[in-house]
């Protein structure tokens, strides 16, 4: 197998990352120059790496080629790449729908996935529209494929990925508070993750029962649990939550 990354930013590095620590038998990554640093980093750790400047080269000698690119750089640049109509796309891009990626490419076996950052730990849901046989050949060793044929139902999916920052910001919120009553940094660092590691592998175990149990279950009457959860709700705390998936929602739905 020899893929290709156009664009070497956050998730096409996260992804490269995943594929060398699976058991994916990969001969050769062509990835391109941009973002240089981030590219140098990866052909110095990684032999079966080949940096090149011109797109349409990694293209030519890729046999699956993997668009890492903002939507603004895509219809600048797609349109102008000339891909054989045997080549195997699969689009990291956000807001380019499935229409107007066949129309810049003029490649019909073109897919949509979702990998997230923990791609780089094998870790994490990818979302794939259409169905491809391909596709999860490579993302069932970097995570969990969610395979969707509804292209306008896989949007709903940035939203609930878009609550990245705002979890790492709970958790931020959450140590920085213990590390100001006097806990020591590490521990309080630690004691976070671990936190809300045991959570997430918890729900993940009962997912089939429904969140809303778990919600009861973690709450004595008048205890802690109850106490925050009320007080958030009476901020509005989850009004807003929800208000905020909406409008990504309507942001990637245009
Ligand atoms: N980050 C995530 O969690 C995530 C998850 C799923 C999907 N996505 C989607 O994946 C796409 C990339 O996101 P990202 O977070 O990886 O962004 P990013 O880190 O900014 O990466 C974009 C890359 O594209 C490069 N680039 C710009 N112009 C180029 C050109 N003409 N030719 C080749 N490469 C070029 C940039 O290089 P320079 O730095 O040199 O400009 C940069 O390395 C976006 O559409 C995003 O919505 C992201």
């Amino acid at each position: 197998m020899i893929l290709g990354f156009i664009g070497t930013g956050k998730i096409s590095s996260s992804i490269i990352y995943g594929i060398f620590k699976s058991n994916l038998k990969v001969k050769k990554i062509y990835i391109s120059s941009r973002n240089t640093n981030i590219a140098k980093k990866l052909a110095k750790k990684f032999r079966s790496i080949i940096v090149l400047k011109d797109n349409q080269k990694i293209i030519d000698k890729s046999s699956a080629i993997f668009l890492g690119i903002t939507p603004s750089v895509g219809s600048k640049i797609l349109p102008k790449l000339k891909f054989s109509k045997n080549k195997k796309i699969i689009s990291l891009i956000s807001t380019l729908n499935l229409e107007k990626l066949k129309k810049f490419t003029k490649v019909k076996n073109i897919v949509r996935a979702t990998p997230l950052p923990p791609v780089e730990i094998k870790r994490g849901p990818i979302i794939i529209c259409p169905p491809n046989k391909f596709a999860k050949t490579i993302f069932k060793h970097l995570g969990k494929v969610l395979e969707i044929r509804n292209e306008k139902l896989s949007y709903k999916f940035w939203s609930t990925a878009s609550l990245m920052a705002t979890y790492y910001e709970i958790l931020n919120t959450s140590s920085k508070w213990l590390i100001k009553k006097g806990i020591n940094k590490k521990i309080a660092d630690t004691y976070i993750a671990e936190l809300f590691l045991a959570l997430s592998q918890d729900a993940l175990n009962k997912s089939s029962q429904g969140y809303k149990k778990l919600v009861t279950d973690s709450q004595t009457p008048k205890g802690l649990n109850m106490q925050v959860l009320n007080e958030l709700k009476k901020g509005k705390f989850f009004t807003k939550f929800t208000k905020a998936l909406e409008n990504v929602n309507k942001r990637v739905s245009k």
